[in-house]
């Protein structure tokens, strides 16, 4: 009997038109282009204005990936949007996006929250729903605007965060093709090297909040590097054995843009070629659950990926959450021109 499997149909990505250089920055607080180049791989990042959300860049990245799939947008019957700059705390930004797009304004829509590994497992749940049949046609939207809970003032944290979105669709695919194997992983004790204290039920907003900063993202980048590296190289390594491959199978990388170091570090425990390691950090910095989005839709544009070819999308992000997802791109038409 045949394998039921779940593949990506359609891709899209948008991130804001404002440019924002190394150069700015230096402007900015105290930091140079050649500090931020080489300790992070970052040249550049899109910000968004003051009147853009989160919801705004994840609707212009869902109608390309519709496009892209060709698929009629009321065929989709679920949304699942990862994100942790919602437009607000509710409504959900999943129902904010589905409310613009052309998609039966009946289907449910949320939003899941696992910070930057928020992509792949929004892309996971969204398999299981199609695998069990509960679901056909599913559109996974990641977008950040991590600008908005950056602290300017904080050279340690604001040369890295950007804004972007990107999107996936999901559907059953024919052959031995499409999503392989995935692996989720969390450890709640890792809560405090990334977190935005302010704001929720434990500090709710007051003046007092805002005063000590409490509505800006937190980061021990140091210690998180060193972790970040160890982890996502494992959880690779899991993936690929659950499925019978190994590190040498793998066609194309696709990693959580966060810094260059770690891209060539995880690279390097796994013997993986950098050439065989998706980078666009120079271009974007870091943006979040969209990182692995975004990468992902450029890779599928760069004719960086061809049938058959085995991918790997591998994050790291705040909770601590970590995630590789193995695809065996192919068995779809993607019949939409952009
Ligand atoms: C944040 C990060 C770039 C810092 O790089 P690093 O090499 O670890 O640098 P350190 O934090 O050890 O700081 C080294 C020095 O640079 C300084 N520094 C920090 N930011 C700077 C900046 N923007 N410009 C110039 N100097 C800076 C520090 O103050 C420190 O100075 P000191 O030695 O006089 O104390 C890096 O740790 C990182 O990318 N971490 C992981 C981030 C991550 O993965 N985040 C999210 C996961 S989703």
């Amino acid at each position: 009997m045949d394998v039921k499997r779940v593949g990506i149909v359609g891709t899209g990505s948008f991130v804001p038109e404002h440019v924002l250089t190394n150069f700015d920055l230096e402007k900015m607080v105290d930091t140079t282009d050649e500090w931020i180049r080489t300790r992070t791989g970052i040249v550049e990042r899109h910000v968004a204005s003051r009147e853009t959300s989160s919801s705004d860049l994840g609707v212009e990245a869902a109608r390309q990936a519709l496009k892209d799939s060709a698929i009629d947008p009321k065929e989709i019957d679920l949304i699942i949007t990862a994100t942790i700059t919602p437009d607000m705390f509710f409504p959900s930004t999943a129902c904010l996006i589905q409310s613009r797009l052309d998609v039966p304004h009946h289907i449910p829509s949320f939003d899941l929250s696992a910070a930057c590994s928020g992509f792949v497992y929004a892309l996971e749940v969204g398999r299981q729903f199609i695998l069990n049949g509960t679901y056909k046609t599913i559109l996974v939207v990641a977008c950040d605007t991590l600008s908005k809970i950056t602290d300017w003032k904080d050279r340690s944290t604001c040369v890295l965060l950007a804004d972007g979105a990107g999107s996936a669709i999901l559907k059953e695919v024919k052959g031995d093709f499409g999503i392989l194997s995935t692996h989720l992983a969390a450890d709640g004790r890792g809560q405090d090297l990334l977190h935005m204290p302010g704001g929720g039920s434990r500090y709710p907003a007051t003046h007092e909040t805002v005063e000590r900063g409490l509505h800006f993202l937190k980061m021990k980048g140091n210690e998180l590097f060193k972790i970040g590296v160890r982890l996502m190289a494992r959880i690779t390594r899991q993936a690929l054995s659950e499925c019978g491959l190994t590190e040498e199978d793998v066609s194309l990388l696709i990693m959580h843009q966060a810094n260059i170091r770690i891209l060539e570090a995880v690279a390097k425990r796994l013997e993986i070629p950098m050439e065989k390691v998706f980078v666009n950090i120079h271009k974007y910095g870091n943006t979040s659950a969209a990182s692995c989005a975004i990468a992902l839709d450029e890779a599928v544009r760069e004719d960086r990926i061809k049938e058959g070819d085995i991918i790997v999308l591998c994050t790291m992000g705040a909770g601590l959450t970590w995630a590789a997802m193995v695809i065996r791109w192919g068995g779809i038409q993607m019949k939409g021109s952009r």
